[in-house]
């Protein structure tokens, strides 16, 4: 069995972390020591790269990202940091440069804002005059904030195989199969009944493509983050005898639960299967339909980690992401976003150990601002989101001297058609619930 490190780490970059592993220089382990090398490795070939989702399908569709040029492969460290740092200063207020928190330490570095993927779609929408948004997160991230940011702003995704497998795991074409076969279900799904429901509100998460999210907006439906889940749930019970929940089934379960549905009304939907899996009673009695996807950064965290924390560490307190297993947020202390995390932390006011359950880097983040706390990943191997990854300060030196020179690499355009239902959707979780402040 892995031993929890006892102290947090000084220097807060999982990438330092990789290379020492690699060297042979650390005693922590990784799921893939090819971390280390050059994303551009694995650019052309298909797959989301090393890591934690490197065990899932990639959609055939999916972009990929064009050779990165020799330049800024073979430049060090420095000469990337220099490089960023001139480009940006050249461009001045003409750039945004937004970093996810789970972004790696090198590129957050260089950005003016960090937050989680709604507060960086604010973000841009409160940058109208910025020429360019440089969306150093993953795709769905950058999709949002063209959709919240204006016509004329270009938003740029660093790297294109900066995806998410978890926003991939439900198609566009799956959601509208389901979509058929339920209203042979339950009849025309947009006639209300007696009380005014119809028969189910279709729900997604941020994280998924904005395709999803106009699937959504065109049928009566809403989009959710982590944070206001159940903010948005409340909302389509008031609408829906049921919700149909896509595609993070752990979000959905362990927000539902929490409101009292019971297991037994939450069936999966695999999109593979007639009915998803489920026979036409068991659709019937259904309160939340819940799409079979995962986060697999996040499926990696078990109960056995958190009973091996509780062990070794006296006190210790467990905050884990709603994308790990029921099971996990139940053996957790606490359960909450990436920014509920964070906040959480920031508002300890006595020495307290911490131990999370959500992406690597920003977990180290976090050890590395408050050293009075001792905080560390219940994960003990450095596994982090494989296709956030993706974006090396290589690609983000190239995208920012690329706008020097007068070209647009790697903008992300949602078409009209899609964008306007999107933007409806989006629109109810704001009046369901007002946006969280940028931090
Ligand atoms: P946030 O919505 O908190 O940014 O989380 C995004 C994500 O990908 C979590 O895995
Ligand atoms: Fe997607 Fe999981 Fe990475 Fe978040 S952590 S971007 S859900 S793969």
């Amino acid at each position: 069995m892995s031993t929890l490190p006892l102290l947090p780490p000084v220097d807060p970059s999982v990438d330092h972390a990789l290379r020492l592993i690699v060297a042979g220089a650390s005693t922590e382990s990784t799921c893939a020591t090819d971390l280390a090398a050059g994303p551009w490795n694995f650019d052309a070939v298909p797959g989301y790269g090393p890591g934690s989702s490197m065990g899932d399908v990639i959609p055939t569709g999916a972009p990929r990202q064009g050779e990165l040029p020799v330049a800024y492969r073979e430049a060090d460290e420095d000469e990337l940091h220099a490089r960023i740092r001139a480009a940006k200063e050249t461009l001045g207020d003409r750039v945004v440069v937004l970093g996810h928190f789970y972004q790696r330490e090198e590129v957050v570095q260089h950005a003016d804002y960090v937050g989680d993927s709604f507060q960086l779609a604010t973000a841009a929408k409160e940058h109208p005059t910025a020429e360019a948004i440089v969306f150093c997160g993953v795709h769905f991230m950058a999709e949002t904030a063209d959709l919240l940011s204006g016509a004329d702003q270009a938003v740029i995704l660093p790297n294109l195989a900066a995806g998410c497998s978890m926003a991939d795991m439900a198609s566009i074409d799956q959601v509208e199969e389901c979509w058929e076969q339920l209203a042979e279900v339950y009849g025309p799904l947009d006639a209300a009944d007696d009380e005014g429901l119809v028969p189910v509100i279709p729900v997604t998460y941020m994280n998924s493509s904005a395709a999803i999210k106009g699937f959504v907006g065109r049928h009566g439906g809403i989009v959710c983050t982590s944070s206001n889940a159940r903010t948005v749930l409340e909302w389509a019970f008031a609408r829906g005898r049921r919700v149909l929940f896509f595609p993070d089934q752990h979000l959905g379960r362990n927000t539902a639960k929490a409101m009292g549905v019971p297991l037994e009304q939450m069936p999966l939907w695999n999109p593979r299967r007639p009915l998803g899996g489920s026979s036409s009673a068991e659709l019937q009695d259904a309160r939340v339909i819940l799409w079979h996807g995962f986060c697999s950064v996040h499926r990696r965290f078990t109960v056995a980690q958190i009973d091996q924390a509780r062990a070794e560490h006296p006190g210790v307190r467990v905050i884990v992401h709603p994308e790990c297993p029921m099971e996990v947020v139940d053996a957790a202390d606490e359960a909450g976003s990436t920014d509920y995390i964070r906040k959480a932390i920031a508002a300890a006011t006595e020495p307290t150990t911490f131990a999370v359950g959500t992406e690597i880097n920003l977990v180290r983040r976090l050890a590395a601002q408050y050293p009075q706390h001792e905080i560390f990943c219940l994960d003990p191997v450095v596994c982090p989101c494989s296709t956030m990854y993706r974006i090396h300060p290589g690609y983000l030196a190239w995208v920012l001297e690329e706008l020097v020179a007068g070209r647009t690499p790697n903008r992300i355009t949602v078409t009209a058609d899609v964008a306007d239902p999107a933007r409806v959707a989006l629109e109810r979780m704001l009046a369901a619930k007002p946006p969280v402040a940028v931090a």
